[in-house]
C-alpha cells in the first residue's frame, strides 16, 4: 500500500471525494513577501489608484524560481504523497516554483455586475502542452499558490468536481490521445452541478488533480487577487492496472470518475507527445519591460537613500 506520513485519512478522503485539497499556510512567509514586494512595480501601475490598472487580468513571466519544497514543505509533502512519493515526479520538467503570477485585479463594472459560476466561459484543463491519454501524467497535479487573500468575490477559481468524469471518459473513448487545444472537452460543464470556488488566505496551497476541470471567476471586489499556478509532472503514465489495487491517489481519482476497478484493455494507439505551451511566447515578451521597471525601480530607491 502506498505509505502517508504527512496526508491524514480525511484529507486522502477530500481528494478523492473532490479532487482538490486545501493545505491552509503552507506557503514559506518570507519568499512570500518577498517576492509580492516587487509585484506592483513588475506590473508598472500605481497599487493606490486604480484608475491606472488598465486589464482586469494579467498573466506575468517568471524571474525567480526554487524547489517546491523550500517554497511551501507541507504542500510539498502532500503532493508527493498525492501522486505516490517524490520519486515519481519529475525534477527537470515544470518542477521549480516561481513568480510567475497571475493577478485578477477586477474592475468596476464587476464590482456592480453578477459572474455565476454557470456563466463561466474559460473552463479548461492545464493540459496544452501535451498529447493527452487516459493515463498521461505530464501533468498531474495543477497547484494554486495564493499570494493574497481570495475573499468571497475576488476572483477565487472555479472548479468543478463533477467535470472530471466527463472528461475521463472521453480520454476513454480516445485511446489515439487528444492534441491541443482542447476546448470540445469540456461541453460536459454546462450540465455539471457539484462546483467549488477558491477561497483562501495569503499563503494557502491548493492542490488540485490535474483533470479537475476549472476556470477564472470575475474578482468583484477590484482588491488583487495574486496566484500562481504551477504543476506536478510525473515522469512515467499512470497505472491504471494494477492487480495488488494499490493505486496512488492521483490514480484512484481517475478510476473513481470511471467507475472502475482497473482499466487493463486501455492502450494508447499513437505515441506521447510534449509541445510548448500556448502562453510561453506572450509571456517571454514581457520580460524585458519588467526588468527595465525593475531596475528603474531599483535606482530609484538608490537615489531616495544618497539623499538621506
Ligand atoms: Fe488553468
Amino acid at each position: 500500500m502506498p505509505e502517508y506520513d504527512y496526508l491524514t485519512k480525511e484529507q486522502r478522503e477530500f481528494f478523492l471525494e473532490h479532487g482538490w485539497l486545501r493545505i491552509p499556510n503552507a506557503i514559506d512567509k518570507r519568499i512570500l513577501d518577498k517576492w509580492m514586494s516587487d509585484f506592483w512595480v513588475r506590473v508598472g501601475w500605481d497599487e493606490h489608484d486604480k484608475s491606472t490598472w488598465k486589464l482586469d487580468y494579467l498573466k506575468m513571466p517568471k524571474h525567480h524560481e526554487i524547489p517546491p519544497l523550500e517554497f511551501s514543505p507541507d504542500a510539498w509533502k502532500a503532493m508527493c504523497e498525492i501522486v505516490g512519493g517524490e520519486d515519481k515526479i519529475d525534477k527537470e520538467r515544470e518542477y521549480l516554483t516561481g513568480d510567475n503570477f497571475i493577478a485578477n485585479f477586477g474592475s468596476e463594472y464587476w464590482k456592480t455586475h453578477l459572474h455565476p459560476v454557470k456563466d463561466a466561459k474559460g473552463w479548461h484543463t492545464d493540459n496544452d502542452y501535451y498529447r493527452q491519454f487516459l493515463d498521461s501524467s505530464t501533468n498531474a497535479l495543477t497547484i494554486i499558490n495564493c499570494f493574497t487573500d481570495v475573499k468571497p468575490g475576488q476572483g477565487g477559481t472555479f472548479l468543478a468536481e463533477d467535470g472530471i468524469k466527463g472528461i475521463v471518459d472521453f480520454l476513454y473513448e480516445h485511446p489515439e490521445g487528444l492534441d491541443p487545444p482542447f476546448s470540445y472537452l469540456y461541453r460536459h460543464i454546462k450540465d455539471c452541478n457539484k462546483f467549488a470556488t477558491v477561497e483562501a488566505k495569503a499563503g494557502d496551497v491548493f492542490i488540485t488533480h490535474a483533470l479537475l476541470p476549472h476556470s477564472p471567476s470575475k474578482n468583484h471586489l477590484h482588491e488583487v487577487r495574486v496566484i500562481t499556478n504551477p504543476h506536478v509532472n510525473l515522469t512515467d503514465p499512470y497505472n491504471l492496472n494494477r492487480p495488488d489495487g494499490d493505486y496512488t491517489l492521483c490514480e484512484q481519482v481517475i478510476l473513481r470518475a470511471l467507475g472502475r476497478d482497473s482499466v487493463p484493455e486501455f492502450k494508447p494507439t499513437r505515441p506521447r507527445e510534449v509541445y510548448f505551451p500556448r502562453t510561453f511566447t506572450f509571456k517571454r515578451a514581457r520580460v524585458q519591460e519588467e526588468l527595465d521597471r525593475l531596475r528603474r525601480g531599483s535606482d530609484q530607491r538608490a537615489r531616495e537613500k544618497e539623499w538621506l
